[in-house]
């Protein structure tokens, strides 16, 4: 048994045998008499609670979803512990939130009226490692930060390969798949992912060789919501050298950016493993930032051979160990690796993101035509990713995660606004840009990053009682390809009935497929 706090293992056991199917108001009463009936007074939150708010609100990370019109959940949960058994006897559905970085707020909000509960991951946060065996168990509720300085405490030339934001939660992240500066040397965060413990909808805990391997490839990367919670992952760590070396090269349209850009496409994604260079265009300029697993004595070579476009030279280059480069990335050189671990963010930012995937360079024409885009008045911004190396080696159908060999790069289109506008301008000018971009990125189907959540992709339809396979398919198949059936697959096998679900959950694979 994997998670330190196995009693809470049982918490979460007694809390899933609380509920069934059909959610209604008129159940929540029961719903709530029986968590109190079972469950430390300090940790659960009806609506009526004075901590009720703040603790809902204390991982919303887009305060778009925290305003009088959302809907919110019936009670929150936050396990600790164990004793808190209590009988199947109500009709309540629960959303789990880790680290509530969902771009649309599925794990504490529902895009439509529904009673449901919120069961928060957040005090489940262990992280134990194995530094002579270079493994680890995380918990679900565990920030991308815990995991970091916990490993790096452990040993300073280990690391793990997931995303740059610390405040990520690991529940989330792992479920839709998870990249960070590390991508093209390791893959994918789920690609290092050795075991798993599941809690599923008839509460049993199950670990890899229970909830069988098409369960276990199911939750890495094929979403959050869909096939249980997943509390806590087995995760191999890799190696990284004792300095690693940051960039970061500003280059405006006048300086070149265009041409820079244009070449960067064909460049990024066929330089050796160690070198990841990815770019954030906005306004008039592109933002070229790295990570090199090595010093500038070997980078700047390299850089001259492969990419000497960018004009980089020893000022541009700052050592440092890898755990320091975390809240370089994030914070900048005044923070400091204790800054990892602070799980509150300040975002007052409204934001809409979605994402793409290009597999042909895009021509530089086109390219003058996007920073025309970025250029006009309520502009966001697009970051993008370079692939090759790691991430691209496995087969499509390794793992749900199936934006593997042949992609060049990811794009993530952002925006954001402030609580002065509506927000409609910023949201139109993203729709527009996706629409403009449609005939230089993936076809048949438009590839999309899970962890990216967009809505405007697609919702889940429920026919009777159970989510609806071909309307799932819309988005679905953006997200995962021909992964997709086998998801649907794994999701009849360990949740026929359809208990977990949200806008966009693994529907069960219907009997006449
Ligand atoms: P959250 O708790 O909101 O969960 C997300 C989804 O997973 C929800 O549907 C939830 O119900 C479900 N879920 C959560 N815990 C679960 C569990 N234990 N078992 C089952 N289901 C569970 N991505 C990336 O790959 N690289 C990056 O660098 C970044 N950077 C980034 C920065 C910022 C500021 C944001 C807001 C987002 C990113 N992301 C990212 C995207 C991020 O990976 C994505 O939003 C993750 O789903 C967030 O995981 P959380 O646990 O924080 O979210």
């Amino acid at each position: 048994m994997a998670l330190s706090g196995s009693l809470a293992l049982a918490l979460l056991f007694s809390l899933l045998s609380c509920y069934a199917s059909v959610p209604s108001l008129a159940s929540s009463d029961g719903f709530i008499q029986c968590l109190s009936a079972a469950i430390p007074r300090q940790l659960l939150y009806t609506q009526s609670s004075p901590s009720f708010t703040s603790v809902l609100v204390s991982s919303i990370r887009n305060p778009k979803f925290s305003t009088p019109g959302t809907v919110r959940p019936l009670c929150i949960v936050t396990p600790t512990n164990a004793s808190h058994v209590c009988g199947r006897r109500n009709d309540v559905r629960i959303r789990v939130r880790s680290g509530g970085h969902d771009y649309e707020g599925l794990s504490y909000r529902s895009a439509r009226p529904e009673v449901f509960a919120v069961v928060d991951l957040a005090n489940l946060r262990s992280v134990r490692v194995d530094q002579k065996a270079a493994t680890a168990w995380v918990d679900s509720g565990a920030t991308l930060g815990g995991l970091y300085y916990a490993v790096s405490k452990a040993s300073s030339q280990l690391a793990f390969p997931a995303g740059l934001w610390p405040t990520i939660g690991v529940g989330g992240h792992f479920s839709g798949g998870g990249f960070g500066m590390l991508l093209r040397k390791y893959g994918v965060a789920i690609d290092n992912v050795l075991d798993a413990t599941l809690v599923d909808a008839n509460g049993r805990i199950l670990d890899k060789q229970a909830m069988g391997a098409d369960v276990f490839w199911a939750i890495r990367g094929g979403g959050g919501e869909s096939f249980g919670i997943v509390l806590s992952w087995q995760v191999k760590l890799v190696p990284v050298p004792p300095t690693v070396t940051m960039f970061s090269v500003t280059k405006s349209v006048d300086e070149g950016a265009v041409d820079i850009l244009t070449r960067w496409q064909e460049v990024a994604p066929a330089l050796p493993e160690d070198l990841f260079i990815r770019v954030v265009a906005q306004k008039q300029a592109a933002n070229f930032e790295s990570m090199y697993l090595g010093t500038p004595d070997t980078l700047l070579p390299l850089m001259r051979s492969r990419f000497p476009e960018l004009g980089l030279n020893r000022t541009h280059c700052k050592e440092m160990t890898w755990i320091q480069s975390v809240p370089y990335i994030y914070l900048g050189s005044a923070a400091t690796v204790e800054d990892i671990l602070n799980r509150t963010t300040a975002t007052k930012s409204f934001s809409k993101a979605t994402s793409d995937y290009v597999r042909q360079a895009i021509p530089k024409d086109v390219w003058v035509k996007i920073f025309a885009w970025l250029g006009k008045p309520d502009a966001g911004l697009m970051i993008m990713d370079p692939y090759g190396g790691k991430i691209g080696s496995p087969p499509e159908s390794a793992t749900p995660f199936p934006h593997r060999g042949g992609v060049l790069y990811n794009i993530q289109y952002m925006n954001f606004w402030s609580a002065a506008t509506d927000g409609s301008a910023q949201t139109r000018w993203l729709k527009d840009l996706y629409a403009f971009m449609g005939p230089y990125v993936s076809k048949n189907p438009r590839e999309a990053y899970a962890n990216y959540r967009d809505l405007d992709l697609g919702q889940n339809v429920v026919v009777g009682n159970v989510t609806s396979y071909e309307a799932g398919k819309v988005w679905g198949e953006k997200y995962y390809k021909g992964n997709f059936q086998r998801l649907a697959t794994a999701k009849s096998k360990v949740d026929p009935d359809d208990y977990f679900r949200n806008e966009q959950s693994i529907p069960p694979l219907p009997a006449t497929k």
